[in-house]
């Protein structure tokens, strides 16, 4: 099946923006729906969508999911067959903070654009999840099939939840639900709060690094062009309900990619040792084997290729 239509919510944000562009490059219709919210400043989501808004066959709107009757307008004028369901409050400290506005961004708001596709009957619901769901699991690497219970922040609850709202939907009215599950993305358009960015920034700017825990805490990254084509592949691919680790399946102790920051940015960090993070999971780890059968899945960047990457696209930005 050739699908044509394709509606991001959040399209403006890091993963959506890359997303909406690799989509129309091939051709396809796209539809974002981003409130522009101020979870970092707006105006680098403007920034984001500046490519995309040359494309004939792009359509931005700036609205809420949680505003129904917008949704419905959308969907009763333009024709989807696949909605990928990306706006959300990211971020797992921040979501200690405000866990009401947490839940109704991401509860509610999924909640919301699940109705509107079983309305108007969009055959395909593709979901951005969140390894943040393994929570405290400690058998590594992570698999789908692995527990979900042990939720280490609000965050993780409202994307565990999300996956049981889509898991109900699936099971009641029939659409192909596929959530994937982002380990770390990082890579150009990098939210500004994410370690990656903050920390190539802050090492430019010659701050102090705070630096959480002894350093010796790892993540599994993952550049966005490995995400962008695991997105496009679940899009393609034909499944009824299937759960997608995407992540790189390497995990980089904290101080690495500081030490990979460093030698990109020819610059030596002033690190700040503070204590560990509530909500922070120690580890996280990817097993990908199952995105690699099913959707032919293959990351292509690792941490040492990426990190250069992300800092050259940090460096060209100072300059203009
Ligand atoms: N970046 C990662 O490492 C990562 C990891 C795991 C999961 N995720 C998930 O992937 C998705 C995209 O993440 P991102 O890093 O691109 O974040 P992002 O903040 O850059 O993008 C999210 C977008 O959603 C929009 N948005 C927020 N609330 C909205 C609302 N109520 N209505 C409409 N739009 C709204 C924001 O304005 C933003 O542009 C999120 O669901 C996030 O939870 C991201």
């Amino acid at each position: 099946m050739r699908f044509q239509g394709v509606f991001i919510t959040g399209g403006a944000g890091f993963i959506g923006s890359h997303l909406a562009e690799r989509l129309l490059d091939r051709g396809f219709s796209v539809i974002c729906l981003d409130n522009f919210d101020d979870y970092y400043d707006p105006q680098i989501k403007r920034e984001n969508v500046t490519q995309a808004l040359k494309a004939p066959n792009y359509k931005l709107v700036e609205g809420d999911i949680r505003d129904q009757d917008l949704l419905s307008r959308l969907l009763a004028q333009n024709p989807v067959e696949v909605m990928v369901h990306l706006a959300a409050r990211p971020g797992v400290r921040p979501s200690l903070q405000v866990p009401d506005l947490y839940e109704k961004v991401n509860i509610q708001g999924t909640l919301n654009v699940l109705e509107m596709v079983r309305q108007y009957r969009v055959p395909k619901f593709l979901f951005g999840s969140s390894s943040s769901v393994y929570g405290a699991g400690n058998s590594f690497p992570s698999r789908e099939t692995d527990r979900v219970d042990t939720p280490q922040s609000v965050y993780a609850v409202t994307k565990r939840t999300g996956e049981l709202l889509a898991w109900a939907y699936h099971q009641l009215y029939g659409m192909s639900v596929g959530c994937l599950r982002f380990f770390t993305v990082y890579g150009p358009r990098q939210r500004p709060e994410m370690a990656i960015h903050k920390f190539t920034r802050l090492i430019w700017e010659g701050q102090e690094v705070p630096v959480f825990g002894d350093g010796s805490s790892e993540r599994d990254y993952t550049y966005i062009d490995d995400i962008v084509d695991g997105l496009i592949a679940a899009l393609e691919a034909d499944f009824d309900f299937e759960i997608f680790n995407l992540g790189d399946s390497q995990s980089v102790p904290l101080h690495r990619m500081i030490a990979l920051i460093e030698q990109s940015l020819s610059r030596r960090a002033q690190i700040k040792n503070l204590a560990e993070q509530p909500g922070d999971v120690r580890k996280t780890c990817a097993h990908i084997e199952k995105a690699h059968q099913l959707l032919g899945y293959a990351p292509k960047v690792p941490i040492e290729k990426g990190i250069p990457l992300f800092v050259h696209w940090f460096q060209k930005r100072q300059d203009v």
